[in-house]
């Protein structure tokens, strides 16, 4: 087991080996059992962690502000609009500022192209651990969350058929950030896994590549196809979730005509029929209900979103235990 984790940077999941990713989902499962015995884990005491949010959130400020309690610190919630990196305040600056006022920090910048620089960029002058809250590539906290639900579902995960399908939105132009992570790491745990999307909804091809080199060394499969049936038939676990046509179009035009052409990308049960009988449906959150997905799909027998949700908390909990604690 690796045990050395103090002040080491959680920004992708691609810079974990596979045995420290093991460490982390162990550390998660023990804070999970903890809290369901109320029992108290102050890991943390007296310890800061600055949560900046660029942007909006539900699951990730609350697992990561309540996680923090939780563990005996404090989380200092930085709307950043009111932070003068709104007035052109540089990372290094922030980064430097803040690891001398606390012991880590948290930072969702979703921007195209600007978000995960600025992590890396805070990361290189931080002396404190750099946590990925979401940014323009990777949801590293996501992706640790989503691993840990299915591996308490399934325990193997080897030859799993696991499907993550574009899903027609208009809420937002949502980051790549999702189904990038989770088509890079899935295939590590050895997950035979098919992407979906219709033509205009690449990944980055650098992307694209590494997920297939994953699934080559740790028996995984990684496959693309433009058919959304393919994708749903046989499938026993499906992720049909939006994401935004960053890679061909940077404007942050929410709906266009790319869009209002693959309105049929909708998880409906009519497709879920076409999948294992013991199908389970995923999902990130937030959910365009109506677009996305039926209700009676993401509220129906199959959906297990709210324990996908769930494990946000004690994923969380693990990453900053690990990263701010210990050795
Ligand atoms: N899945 C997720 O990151 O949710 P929030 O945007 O609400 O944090």
């Amino acid at each position: 087991m690796q045990t050395i984790f103090k002040g080491k940077h959680f920004i992708s999941l691609q810079d974990w080996t596979k045995e420290e990713i093991e460490t982390l989902l162990e550390v998660s499962y023990d804070l999970k059992k903890k809290f369901a015995m109320g029992i108290e884990t102050p890991y943390l005491p007296y310890k800061t962690a600055f949560l900046m949010f660029f942007e909006q959130s539900t699951r990730t400020r609350n697992s990561m502000e309540a996680g923090i309690a939780q563990l005996g610190g404090h989380g200092n919630f930085l709307d950043t609009s009111t932070m003068q990196v709104s007035h052109g305040e540089v990372a290094k600056d922030t980064a430097v500022i803040l690891s001398r006022y606390g012991h880590g920090i948290a930072c969702r910048n979703c921007f195209w192209e600007v978000g995960n620089k600025y992590l890396r960029d805070m990361a290189k002058w931080a002396t404190v651990p750099v946590m990925n809250l979401q940014c323009d590539l990777y949801h590293p906290m996501q992706g640790i969350a989503d691993l840990m639900t299915i591996k308490e579902k399934v325990r193997d995960t080897r030859n799993l058929k696991v499907s993550i399908i574009w899903a027609y939105a208009t809420s937002h132009k949502k980051p790549i950030s999702v189904p990038l992570t989770q088509s890079l790491l899935f295939p590590r745990f050895g997950m035979d896994v098919t992407l979906a999307y219709p033509e205009g909804y690449d990944l980055p091809e650098w992307a694209i590549k590494q997920a297939r080199e994953n699934a080559e060394k740790n028996g995984g499969k990684f496959t693309i196809t433009h058919n959304m049936e393919e994708a749903y038939r046989d499938a026993d676990v499906v992720i049909p979730k939006n994401w935004g046509s960053w890679v061909n179009n940077q404007s942050d035009k929410v709906v266009d005509d790319l869009l209002e052409s693959y309105k049929s990308w909708k998880c409906t049960e009519e497709m879920m029929a076409l999948a294992n009988k013991n199908v389970m449906y995923m999902h990130a959150l937030p959910a365009d209900r109506g677009n996305e997905v039926e209700d009676s799909v993401i509220d129906g027998p199959h959906s297990i979103v709210y324990d996908e949700a769930e494990n946000r908390l004690h994923t969380a909990k693990a990453v900053m235990t690990l990263t701010m604690g210990g050795k």
